[in-house]
């Protein structure tokens, strides 16, 4: 018999967090106009609204802390840092910046210009944002097995190699200033890209010179589903795949809040001497000195940790198969889910969960805020109120998915905590054909309503 895996560390510090009874969150919830990033976190049991800077970091990471350098230019904790990037990603040029988008904000003011087309696989919002707000088009190439959350697909995350090819055909070359790899894809799901489909991507780019920039916020995950999904690469550590698949590529963008395990923090790794030099006039703008680019010294040193920590099987292991395990347990209750389950996430389907509450009336929204209210289970709406309204007829844009979000911290709730949550979900998913009613959103702003958008209850 195979033993089964088992978290490799232990626990040295704990933090208390509240329960609640069901009166007091439907009083907290309406008081908060029925939007979950309203509520204060001591109001919140169990908190997967995102994976990103939530985790929790090691001894050894904490450890870094008490030895951070703090000197303006050139401390020992970026030199660390530098280094551990090289060994890592193999990428020699190296930008620290406060977090993901701002690493995105750098790259892009360097390389993105107006009327410009940027490929990938469906962007990550801030990276559509930076790519719009430089009147740039994001392009999404995504394989079509990732909109149907029913079709199980090893890598759907995959870029459609003609859809990419027919960017290509299609615009000069010159409008096209690189190619953006999600890995994993956050937007469909945490699901990760192939090798061979990374291979292809780098093929075509160098075929027609273009870079290819790996938005590298989940990589480690990535390598872990590569690793046990990719023949030819079950023998091989987590390392040697993460090498490899950045060899493919000419830099890479990362939020450190996810695989990175720290809190805060983020950089710009890249192989061209070319556009780091144009990118350190932007880092000297909008972050601080290319020795800390808005980082504390100790934050780079426990970066430096964090990055070898994420990259070890054991570690991954334990960490991608506790959201499969949550994802499972749904799946044997019947709860529709995006399949197979994504490496940070599980995303539950609300389109088919419950189709008896209107479009009109923010089905998944309605779903994430029974969740609340049934088990204090904080998760997040990826749907329509995300979508935000058509910019020229200000009418809702309801994409392809209504999701609900539950994203799992790294390192931080245990195996008791899923259990708990699967049983909110099978309880709400038992009773859902009673759901007939959902919210009207009675004050939203022009962009990103979903942070401060007031619902109201029909
Ligand atoms: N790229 C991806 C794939 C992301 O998921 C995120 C953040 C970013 C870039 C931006 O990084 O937050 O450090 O500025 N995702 C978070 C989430 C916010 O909840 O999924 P950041």
């Amino acid at each position: 018999m195979e033993l089964p895996y088992a978290e490799p560390y232990k626990i040295k510090m704990v933090e208390s967090i509240n329960r609640s009874t069901r009166e007091q969150r439907l009083k907290w919830i309406k008081e908060a106009n029925y939007n979950l990033f309203n509520l204060s976190s001591d109001k919140v049991f169990i908190d997967l609204l995102t994976d990103s800077g939530t985790g929790s970091m090691s001894d050894k990471q904490w450890g870094e802390i008490m030895v951070g350098d703090e000197s303006y230019a050139g401390s020992s904790s970026f030199l660390k840092l530098k280094k551990t990037v090289k060994k890592i990603t193999g990428f020699t040029y190296f930008l620290p910046t406060h977090q993901g988008r701002a690493a995105e904000n750098v790259l892009f003011s360097t390389l993105v210009k107006e009327g410009d087309v940027v490929p990938g696989n469906s962007h990550f919002d801030t990276t559509k944002g930076h790519i719009e707000f430089r009147k740039a088009t994001a392009i999404d190439c995504t394989i079509d097995e990732a909109f149907d959350t029913s079709i199980i697909h090893d890598f759907k995350g995959n870029v459609d190699i003609q859809k990419l090819k027919k960017v290509f055909e299609t615009y000069p070359l010159e409008k096209i200033p690189f190619v953006i790899l999600t890995i994993t894809c956050n937007s469909s799901g945490g699901q990760p890209v192939s090798i061979e489909n990374v291979r292809e991507v780098s093929k075509i780019c160098k075929k027609y010179k273009t870079p290819l920039i790996f938005d590298s916020a989940r990589f480690a995950e990535n390598a872990y589903f590569i690793k046990k999904r990719e023949k030819g690469y079950e023998n091989k550590t987590i390392k040697e795949i993460v090498k490899e698949v950045f060899s493919y590529g000419d830099g890479m963008t990362m939020s450190a809040k996810k695989d990175g395990l720290v809190n805060m923090g983020g950089f710009i790794a890249l192989n061209s001497e070319k556009i780091f030099k144009q990118a350190t006039v932007y880092t000297i703008m909008f972050e601080g000195f290319i020795t800390y680019g808005g980082m504390n010294g100790r934050d780079m040193g426990a970066l430096a940790q964090g990055l070898d920590e994420a990259t070890e099987f054991d570690y991954l292991e334990s960490r991608v198969e506790q959201v499969a395990y949550l994802g499972k347990k749904l799946v044997e209750y019947g709860v529709p889910v995006q399949q197979p389950i994504g490496g940070h996430a599980v995303f539950l389907d609300a389109n088919k969960f419950v189709p008896t509450i209107p479009r009109e009336e923010y089905r998944a929204q309605a779903l994430a805020i029974e969740i609340y209210v049934v088990g204090g289970i904080r998760g997040v709406e990826i749907g329509t109120v995300l979508a935000d309204r058509d910019p020229v007829t200000r009418e809702n844009r309801y994409p392809d998915l209504e999701l609900v979000r539950l994203a799992i911290p790294r390192r931080t709730y245990t195996h008791n905590h899923m259990e708990y949550i699967a049983a909110v979900l099978e309880k709400i998913y038992d009773t859902r054909k009673e759901a007939k009613s959902g919210f009207e959103i009675i004050d939203e702003a022009p962009i990103m309503r979903h942070f401060t958008a007031k619902f109201r209850k029909i």
